[in-house]
């Protein structure tokens, strides 16, 4: 995988990859809801786009991942946590001094994984996943409704 792996910037003329980006978020709508102001970085295997995420600047000091999804077939393989590194070093190299994501109150796996790789948890937006979607989300049959942040030092 690692050969022909490359993270490189989606270009303004490409379509977005709405199909990976939808197993992170609930609809095209709420996507859209911040999408067009994010720079995209993709993964991409033999010239396919397998994995991606899309970073917002917040203010001077601080980025959000605000979707990150691997392709169902290679998750569990350590993209997730390459594709964090990569966020974070793409960060730190501009200047920004904290990268801060945010995830459903019953994601355990993707909890997991921030904080694996350093994020700490700094803050709960309440009742997030009931005010912004007008239905009710589950995931493992829980009903998702705080959204939790998390945030690392860079
Ligand atoms: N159960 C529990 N934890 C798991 C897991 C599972 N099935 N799969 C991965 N993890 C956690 C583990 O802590 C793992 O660390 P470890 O390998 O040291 O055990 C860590 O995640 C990193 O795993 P990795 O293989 O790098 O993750 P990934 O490539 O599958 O990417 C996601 C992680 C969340 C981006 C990916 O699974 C995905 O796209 N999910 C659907 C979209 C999504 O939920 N996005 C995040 C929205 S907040």
């Amino acid at each position: 995988m690692e050969k022909n792996a490359r993270i490189r910037r989606l270009g303004r003329n490409e379509k977005t990859p709405y199909d990976l980006l939808l197993l992170a978020d609930e609809s095209i709508e709420s996507i859209n809801k911040y999408i067009f102001d994010c720079e995209i970085y993709v993964l991409e295997l033999e010239n396919k786009i397998v994995a991606e995420y899309a970073l917002q600047q917040i203010n001077d000091e601080e980025v959000e991942i605000k979707n990150i999804a691997v392709t169902n077939e290679l998750q569990g393989q350590g993209i997730g946590k390459m594709l964090l590194k990569d966020a974070e070093d793409k960060a730190r190299l501009r200047g920004f001094k904290s990268i801060a994501v945010g995830t459903g109150d019953v994601a355990t796996k993707q909890l997991n994984l921030y904080q694996k790789c350093g994020f700490e948890i700094f803050g709960m937006k309440k009742k997030f996943f009931v005010e912004n979607f007008p239905s009710p989300i589950y995931e493992d049959g829980k009903q998702l409704k705080d959204m939790i942040m998390l945030k690392k030092k860079l």
